[in-house]
């Protein structure tokens, strides 16, 4: 560090030096000689799976060979061209040229933090996930916050649903939970997510606009699409211009299950409530921030976590007895619903608390990858099709998107509890299993071997299941605009108001069919 410090002072005195045409007392640094001066100290060989990106004192290469110049590539005399034989300057280029990994499809701007879930009173009559059965355990958490229709780089505070997706690195294993801050979602089957997706994304025609839904084909598609009437109200409501990720719900949407050790199995749906509570910004404070600040909410999350100010959500359950199902006059499958906190209220159960922020944003929050699939004994799903369709579509993206499935070998990605099969190579495997048996059964290593249910291996929910294969909506989906309306009258007049100017400048955006917008 020293080094680093004196090497850029003299950098900045030699370029003011030749500035202000002090030539010959601006002697270049030579590090080579500072080198050449210091013993050399073999070193002991690297641990194979220590990272291989460390704190030392000297510029390498990739390969750990020391670099004498960093600043000037090898040419044929000083004023001629780059020489072919340059690997220094080759590989640092060729790495630079890779940088970049596709974004996700959806979700792509995103903070994250980590911290830990601690459940308050043991949930062993629902659950027997390990998570939430012992307030003992700190389990480790990270906590991804997202934008979901904007790339990259756009503002935090577009108009949109955030996500609100937290890993959870168990004992018994990783369990994700996959939520948004808004609690039903646009569509009913997941079918109908790459048209959703492509309406509130940018026209493919003219890539705009960015980070906004207030265009042509997003309100083309939904007034095509009434079952997504109930999800237009939140998304035009205040909640979609959160003032903070500490200050806003976070919902899984669906109905999972909770199974207890007798196999019983409750509906549940799961809700995270900020302990600052719920606050939206106004929607001029918005376009103003998206202009002055466009990382309002990742620098408020950084920032409130340096200053100690740990932001804090409690987990909240509404658990509903199988034999209840029907009592609610909804369809529990339907994601474009909720159940109403009278009939089920909510139970408070534990809390999370973000603590610490990621060292590396690419290496963890970039290179996190969340699954809805990913679930404990004692968490598991139901039949909404939506989610069935989400348990397929995360880990196939995934492979997209790292280009291979030892994403799951990263740091970020790693569940604390041991990970043991026969599953090997592939592009960047990191470590593969010793010994000869790669196959199971065996009989030349004796583990490891499948582990039944009293032995914590998953056992999944045997939930009835029959009827015709067929291609059709129950009818018990039917009903998309009583709890669009329930909604909507239950927030207070200036929330009203919200909605309806958030109308009128969306449908203000949209033209006629035979407008230039549409050639
Ligand atoms: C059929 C419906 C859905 C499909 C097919 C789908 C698909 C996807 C895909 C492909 C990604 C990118 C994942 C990655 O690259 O790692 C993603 C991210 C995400 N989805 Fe969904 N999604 C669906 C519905 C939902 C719903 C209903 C929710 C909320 C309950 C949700 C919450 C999220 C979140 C929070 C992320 C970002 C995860 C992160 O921070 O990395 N999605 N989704």
């Amino acid at each position: 560090m020293h080094n680093h410090i004196r090497n850029f002072s003299i950098a900045v005195i030699c370029s003011l030096a030749v500035v202000l045409g002090i030539g010959g007392w601006a002697r270049p640094y030579d590090a080579a000689a500072e080198k050449r001066s210091e013993k050399k100290t073999a070193g002991a060989p690297r641990d194979a799976r220590e990272p291989s990106v460390a704190d030392g004192e000297y510029l390498t290469t990739n390969q750990g060979v020391r670099m004498a110049d960093d600043n000037n590539s090898l040419k044929a005399g000083q004023r001629g061209p780059t020489l072919m034989e340059d690997f220094h300057f080759r590989e640092k280029m060729t790495h630079f040229d890779h940088e970049r990994m596709p974004e996700r499809v959806v979700h792509p701007r995103g903070s994250a933090a980590h911290g830990y879930f601690q459940v308050y009173k043991s949930l062993a009559k629902y659950s027997k996930a390990a998570v939430l059965t012992d307030p003992s355990v700190k389990t480790p958490v990270f906590v991804r916050f997202s934008v979901v229709n904007s790339s990259l780089g756009t503002a935090d505070t577009v108009r949109d649903a955030r996500g609100f997706a937290t890993k959870f690195y168990t004992e018994e294993g990783v369990w994700d939970l996959v939520g948004n801050n808004i609690p039903v979602f646009f569509i009913q089957d997941a079918i109908k997510f790459p048209d959703v997706v492509h309406a509130f994304k940018p026209e493919p025609h003219t890539d705009m606009p960015q980070g906004s839904t207030a265009h042509n084909s997003f309100w083309d598609f939904i007034s095509l699409t009434p079952e997504s009437m109930h999800m237009v109200m939140w998304i035009m409501s205040d909640r979609a211009i959160p003032r903070s990720y500490r200050m806003m719900d976070g919902f899984g949407v669906h109905t999972f299950r909770l199974v207890n050790d007798q196999g019983k199995s409750t509906f549940v749906k799961f809700h995270w409530k900020p302990l600052l509570g719920v606050h939206s910004l106004v929607w001029d404070e918005a376009q103003q921030l998206a202009g002055r600040d466009p990382d309002f909410h990742r620098r408020d999350l950084w920032e409130a976590i340096e200053n100690k100010s740990y932001p804090e959500y409690e987990l909240a359950l509404q658990l509903l007895p199988e034999e209840e199902q029907d009592k609610l006059g909804i369809d529990i499958l339907d994601p474009t619903k909720i159940w109403p906190e009278d009939a089920v209220p909510l139970q408070r159960v534990g809390k999370l608390t973000l603590n610490r922020n990621p060292e590396n944003f690419f290496a963890e929050t970039e290179q996190v990858a969340f699954h809805p699939g990913h679930l404990v004994p004692g968490i598991d799903v139901t039949d909404d099709p939506l989610l069935q369709g989400r348990l397929f579509s995360y880990l196939d993206t995934q492979l997209n998107r790292f280009g291979t499935p030892n994403f799951v070998q990263l740091p970020i990605n790693q569940p604390k509890a041991q990970v043991n099969n026969f599953q090997q190579d592939g592009i960047m495997r990191y470590t593969n299993r010793s010994g000869p048996a790669n196959y199971e059964p065996n009989s030349l290593s004796r583990t490891p071997d499948e582990a039944p249910a009293n032995k914590d291996g998953y056992a999944h929910y045997p939930a009835p299941v029959n009827g015709k294969k067929v291609r059709e909506r129950s009818k018990t989906f039917d009903d998309h605009y009583s709890q669009a309306s329930l909604f909507y009258n239950s927030l207070t007049l200036p929330e009203q108001e919200h909605i309806r100017q958030a109308l009128q400048f969306e449908l203000a955006k949209v033209s006629d069919k035979n407008s230039a917008a549409h050639r």
